[in-house]
């Protein structure tokens, strides 16, 4: 195991983290991140296979995790995974909702089944994690959520309202969750990727014209690799961040201010 040589505020030794969404792009990046930084993480998504591919690249990094597979949706599934992160480690420090899905559909054809099941994962999905880690957060008086946004939680875009919607939905998750929790000593704060190369956004990849299209309002030229993900979630996992509260930064090679 990799211990602190250094009070540099970046670290994270020792610390305990619960990953959503963990098993591939940004979660499983993000896993690796903070295991450089020094973290042990909890590891939650749908399919082990990919969780125990990101449990080995946590390892190969120097540090401990452990899978807990289930679908966030599922009400049974945060308090599990909290329950394993105490029996494991004793402890959790830093709660990063980042499971979500896509979806785009016209409004004329979304029907109620169809938008409960974008905001179940994208934002209820949040909600479940949030509550689940509160009573350790607040008996600790310390915790870091960081929950994953878009950019489309800024933009409208056409086809794409209960994404969208979920994603706003997050960002004033954060802001609220962030007011009521800073007193705690617990920081909420948020992140909207932009375009980053994962499974979720294939299609705009496999479409050069769109993807070009997209590209050519990225002021940056280019869209993010997973790993470019990594220091922004460090930073805000870590204490160099305590000071901020209930913001949401937009990692995404400048596409929401040009
Ligand atoms: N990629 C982008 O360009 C982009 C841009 C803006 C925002 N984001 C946001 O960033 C986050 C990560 O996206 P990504 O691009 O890394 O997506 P991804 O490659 O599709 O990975 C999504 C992860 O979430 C898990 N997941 C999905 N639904 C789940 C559920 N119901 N319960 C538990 N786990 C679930 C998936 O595993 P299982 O399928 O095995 O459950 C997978 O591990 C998402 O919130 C996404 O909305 C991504």
């Amino acid at each position: 195991m990799v211990k602190a040589k250094t009070n540099d505020p970046f670290r994270l030794d020792d610390k305990v983290a619960l990953i959503t969404g963990a098993g591939r792009g940004l979660g499983r990046a993000m896993a690796i991140a903070l295991a450089h930084a020094g973290a042990d993480s909890v590891l939650v998504a749908r399919r082990k296979d990919d969780l125990d591919e990101t449990a080995k690249a946590v390892k190969k990094a120097g540090r401990k995790a452990i899978v807990a597979p289930g679908d966030v949706t599922d009400a049974s599934v945060a308090p599990q995974a909290v329950a394993a992160a105490i029996r494991e480690f004793g402890r959790i420090d830093i709660l990063i909702n980042n499971a979500g899905m896509y979806h785009m559909q016209a409004i004329e054809e979304t029907d109620a089944d169809n938008w409960r099941a974008v905001l179940e994962v994208n934002l209820m999905g949040p909600f479940r994690f949030a509550k689940a880690c509160g009573e350790h957060f607040k008996a600790q008086k310390s915790g870091k959520v960081i929950n994953i946004a878009s950019v489309l939680g800024t933009f409208g875009v056409a086809e794409a309202t209960s994404y969208c919607t979920a994603k706003a939905g997050v960002m004033g998750f954060t802001r609220s969750l962030a007011v009521e929790w800073a007193p705690h000593g617990v920081q909420v704060n948020c992140i909207a990727p932009g375009l980053f190369n994962t499974d979720m956004s294939a299609g705009v990849f496999e479409n050069q014209e769109f993807y070009d299209n997209v590209v050519a309002g990225i002021p940056r030229g280019k869209h993010g690799e997973p790993e470019e993900i990594a220091g922004t979630v460090v930073y805000l996992c870590s204490q160099a961040s305590n000071h901020v509260v209930g913001q949401v930064i937009h990692v995404d090679g400048g596409a929401t201010i040009a």
